[in-house]
């Protein structure tokens, strides 16, 4: 089957109903990792099965994990055990998972081999000196392409541990760290600027490692056995999303998106959107197994919005759900200010530059700043053909964008998608977008 390239999306539907999205993609890569370098089994289940987590499926069997996979959503690893990995014949392609790419940077720079890492066209451009120069401080002989991949883990050399202050707030550094750390001599700390998600730590526990967190830092005790464990991987915020904006638009009946992983370090999104006068009900039912990952079903219903001005708090909290904001920014009545999100630029494009543009080829009048945008909403958007640039949370985005837009919305360049939310377009149907992809 040719992959999809653009969707076609009519104007002014209205969503109601139920949806289930897809499991976690941060917690599907590290349930792989840590299953991958476990002593005993690991079983995955509500696993995503998308082409960023098969990447790292695939990484890990040519590393020499053995990996079943009975169903889509249901994976089993073999634990290699912590010093059971071998070279792979092959380098190692992350395609366009970026989290992939650097948490395999600390998982493989302690190891007695060395490992190339590369990817597709986005991610040959991401910066990756981020992780190399601590994992250089733990003793790590890394190199990289002007700060970008291939990234060349030389392996074979024992690591330290260290105490490391990020300089920007980023969970991949923080995980990357302390995957390696797992391999180090002596303690490896990690202090983070601001709060982020925190799935690494709690899912290290899960696997019977000792983590030890006061404020802002999380550090961990190298040479610890990780345990082979069960996981349950909830529904994917950012996944749930789009869908959450879609109904604080379109949803006069409401909507409901179950089981959906409410970790409060990825759930700025539901604080900005209260922020705008969203009415939105977050109906708790305990933890999933394994992770100690808390669930709830969140349910939306249509209100009438008004511009905020975003709390720089929330932006590591929301990173990724910032495209999807921006829509319900240009339907919310004034302006919404968004400022201290610069890592927008270093995400699978530049966030900032392509919403902007696609904003513009919508008819929304904003101002792009070089951490942020100033978005002057309430008028919807005109139809019209927007480029994602490959960008798959950009291509979901201006879907929603629909629903409050006066003519058709064909969106470019949207295979993509599949990296992340695979069967996107069946669901947003199911809940009454009128989405056609070509
Ligand atoms: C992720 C961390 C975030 C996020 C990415 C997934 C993770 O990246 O944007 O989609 O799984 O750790 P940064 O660490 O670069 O902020």
């Amino acid at each position: 089957m040719a992959a999809v390239q653009e969707y076609q999306v009519a104007p002014g539907a209205e969503v109601q109903g139920e949806a289930t999205v897809p499991g976690d993609k941060s917690i599907s890569h590290r349930a792989l990792m840590l299953g991958g370098i476990a002593t005993g089994d690991t079983r995955i289940r509500g696993f995503l099965a998308s082409e960023d987590c098969l990447a790292t499926l695939s990484a890990l069997a040519a590393l020499g994990v053995h990996i079943e996979r009975p169903e889509p959503t249901r994976v089993i690893v073999h634990g290699a055990g912590a010093g059971g990995l071998h070279a792979s014949a092959s380098p190692l392609d992350m395609g366009n998972a970026g989290t992939a790419m650097r948490l395999s940077m600390g998982l493989l720079a302690g190891q007695p081999f060395a490992s190339t890492l590369i990817g597709d066209g986005s991610l040959m451009r991401r910066p990756m000196e981020r992780v190399a120069a601590p994992l250089r401080q733990m003793g790590a002989q890394i190199t990289t392409h002007e700060g970008r991949p291939p990234v060349l883990l030389q392996g074979g050399r024992r690591l330290q541990g260290i105490d490391y202050t990020m300089p920007m707030a980023s969970a991949q550094v923080k995980s990357a760290v302390l995957l390696a750390g797992l391999a180090a001599q002596g303690r490896t700390r990690v202090t983070e600027p601001a709060p982020t998600r925190d799935h690494t730590e709690r899912m290290l526990a899960a696997f019977g490692v000792h983590v030890e967190r006061a404020g802002a830092s999380a550090s961990l005790e190298g040479g610890q056995t990780l345990i082979g464990t069960d996981i349950e991987v909830p529904a994917d915020f950012s996944s749930a999303a789009f869908f959450l904006v879609a109904g604080a638009l379109a949803a006069p009946q409401g909507l409901r998106l179950r089981n959906v992983g409410v970790n409060p370090t990825r759930t700025g999104l539901l604080q900005m959107l209260q922020l705008m006068g969203a009415q939105i009900s977050v109906h708790a039912h305990g933890s999933v197994q394994g992770v100690g990952e808390p669930i709830a079903d969140i349910e939306v219903r249509a209100s009438r919005l008004r511009g905020i001005e975003v709390p720089e708090s929330l932006v590591p909290l929301s990173i990724d759900e910032f495209p999807v904001f921006f829509i319900a920014a240009a339907c919310a009545e004034g302006e919404t200010v968004v400022r201290g999100a610069a890592e927008l630029r270093v995400k699978e494009s530049d966030r900032l530059a392509v919403m902007a543009e696609g904003l513009k080829s919508l008819g929304v009048e904003h101002t792009l700043l070089p951490d942020g945008i100033r978005i002057r909403g309430g008028q919807g958007f005109s139809g019209g053909t927007v480029d994602s640039h490959g960008d798959h949370r950009i291509a979901m985005a201006f879907t929603m964008a629909s629903l409050r837009a006066s003519g058709p919305i064909r969106i470019l360049d949207v295979a993509n998608v599949a990296t992340s939310f695979p069967g996107f377009v069946q669901l947003a149907q199911a809940v009454g977008i009128r989405i056609a992809a070509a």
